[in-house]
């Protein structure tokens, strides 16, 4: 299967729109995509698409998001969500391509962590592990495994600790 990832772009909306609708089933996920463009922390960089023969079957989208410790100290981070895949073509690796080019830009955009909340098992597999290592929680209650982190340079998140504030957006989700 020939998979090609590339940046999003405008005409492509309305296919993210659905697909994210099919993949979730709800409209929620797919209208955070539409808020969160429009957000400054949005970064079209990491809105990223997947492509079978030049229709869209995927997306991931990363923003960018804090972490703030106790002392009020501020970490730039980013987070992996929401991503889909059409129904009909999940399990095929697919997702699995869209987050490792991603990861892939995020680092060449000098970001050096991302946060996940997700399947325990499926991130893992990405290098993702519980962000209890570093002492980093999100800021409502979540099963301890599903909220994961990675380092996508060396000690990337060496002294970041704190709770995780998203873009106001996340709030519908
Ligand atoms: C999550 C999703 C994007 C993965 O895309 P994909 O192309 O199917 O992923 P891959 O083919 O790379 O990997 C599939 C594997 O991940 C596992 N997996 C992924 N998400 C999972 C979940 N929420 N629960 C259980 N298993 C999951 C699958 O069981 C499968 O495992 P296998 O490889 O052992 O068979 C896709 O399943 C999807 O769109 N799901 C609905 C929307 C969603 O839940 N998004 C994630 C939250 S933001």
């Amino acid at each position: 299967m020939n998979i090609t990832i590339r940046q999003e772009n405008k005409t492509d909306y309305k296919k993210i729109y659905e697909l994210n609708l099919l993949a979730f089933e709800e409209k929620e996920e797919a209208v955070l995509v539409e808020l969160l463009r429009e957000n400054d922390k949005f970064i079209p960089q990491l809105s990223l698409v997947a492509l079978l023969n030049n229709k869209v079957v995927g997306h991931i989208l990363f923003t960018e998001i804090k972490i703030i410790d106790t002392n009020e100290n501020e970490f730039k981070s980013l987070a992996l969500a929401p991503m889909a895949v059409l129904p009909r073509y999940q399990k095929k690796r697919i997702g699995g391509k869209l987050i490792i080019k991603g990861l892939d830009i995020a680092t060449k955009l000098n970001f050096k962590s991302v946060i996940v909340l997700g399947h325990e098992h499926y991130y893992p597999r990405f290098g993702f592990v519980p962000t209890t290592k570093w002492n980093i929680k999100a800021p409502y209650e979540v099963p301890v495994n599903a909220f994961m982190g990675i380092e996508l340079v060396k000690n990337g998140l060496k002294n970041v600790n704190g709770i995780v504030k998203y873009p106001k957006e996340f709030d519908t989700v």
